[in-house]
């Protein structure tokens, strides 16, 4: 299956794969084409720069300039859930389509063996952003991929649920300073022995991820944040215990982590925001969750999921 897979991908054609963070939708990330269908299916603005994903922490080097901060970086969470923003190598040969035009590279090597096999194979960097529809909650199982895209993705490997749930941490470090674009399993607590203290996204850069839209992994229905009690119509999505006065009978319910475990909430945050976000659900209300840790990451996606529909305006992460 590996095999076809790669084939597929050299062939210009869109494949959907596991990581060890949530499924993406892969494509040559050196063909121009393949990456312009990419955008054209996942709905993507193409100001919108790609993840390229590359299968070993070597191959990743070759293609951006990596120095100082990055390098140790590099060394120390590849593979992993972490995404490195770098200059672009001179000959770099992933196509400016899949970098937005810009002049930095987004890099990373995953941890998930079956996902590194699948880019050795292919033999070139792979664009993938997560495999849903831009603006949408990303998939962290294959049935997730399927609901969203159908027959418009040549094959969608089946690697189960992924471990981490959210999407990988992103940080520039094409700068004086590591900037944080975007928070994940990588916590900064754990970036920041690194890279000293972490920049906040300048309001006035001219590079938007996606992932700082201020609406963004968002089910259909409205998400309604640190609900300590339900109003009518509405499902509850618990953290830790859930009140007397919210569980038994209730039909609409999950629970991200009855035990109060972050690092299992987070792995279930996605499927479970798709699972209550059906017909007859008012508002999806949201336990309170802290901060700390990867709660940081999932503070940011819910915050997200939460806000005003249609907004573009970006807003930074947590740092
Ligand atoms: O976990 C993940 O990162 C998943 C899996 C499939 O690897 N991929 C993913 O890709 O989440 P995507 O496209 O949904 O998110 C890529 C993020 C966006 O926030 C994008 O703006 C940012 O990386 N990014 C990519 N290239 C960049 C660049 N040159 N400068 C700044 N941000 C960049
Ligand atoms: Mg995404």
């Amino acid at each position: 299956m590996i095999d076809r897979a790669a084939s597929l991908l050299r062939d210009g054609r869109l494949v959907a794969f596991p990581t060890e963070t949530v499924y993406g939708l892969g494509a040559d990330a050196t063909d121009e084409a393949a990456v312009a269908r990419l955008f054209e299916v996942k709905g993507r603005p193409r100001f919108n720069p790609l993840i390229s994903h590359l299968p070993s922490v070597e191959a990743a080097l070759a293609h951006g300039d990596f120095r100082d901060t990055a390098l140790r970086l590099a060394e120390a969470f590849w593979p992993g859930p972490l995404t490195l923003v770098v200059r672009r190598a001179e000959g770099c040969p992933i196509a400016w389509l899949t970098s937005a035009g810009l002049d930095t590279v987004a890099l990373r090597v995953p941890g998930l063996p079956s996902a590194r096999a699948l880019l050795a194979a292919a033999g070139r960097p792979i664009a993938a952003p997560s495999a849903n529809r831009s603006g949408r909650v990303s998939p962290t199982t294959a049935a997730h991929v399927d609901a969203e895209f159908g027959e418009d993705v040549a094959l969608v490997l089946d690697g189960g649920p992924t471990a981490v749930g959210l999407e990988s941490t992103v940080v520039d470090v094409s700068g004086e300073r590591a900037v944080l674009l975007r928070p994940g399993a990588v916590t900064s607590e754990m970036l920041v022995p690194i890279t000293g203290p972490l920049a906040r996204p300048a309001a006035s850069a001219p590079i938007a991820s996606p992932g700082m839209l201020e609406s963004h992994y968002a089910p259909a229905a409205p998400v309604r944040l640190d609900a300590t009690e339900l109003r009518p119509g509405e499902a509850y999505l618990g953290f830790g215990p859930i009140p007397a006065s919210l569980g038994p009978g209730r039909e609409y319910l999950a629970n991200l982590s009855p035990g109060g475990d972050l690092v299992e909430a987070a792995s279930n945050l996605f499927a479970m925001l798709r699972s209550l976000d059906r017909p007859g659900v008012a508002v999806i209300a949201v336990a309170p969750i802290p901060e700390t840790g990867i709660g940081a990451a999932i503070a940011d996606r819910l915050r997200r999921a939460a806000a005003p529909r249609g907004s573009s305006n970006r807003v930074p992460p947590t740092a």
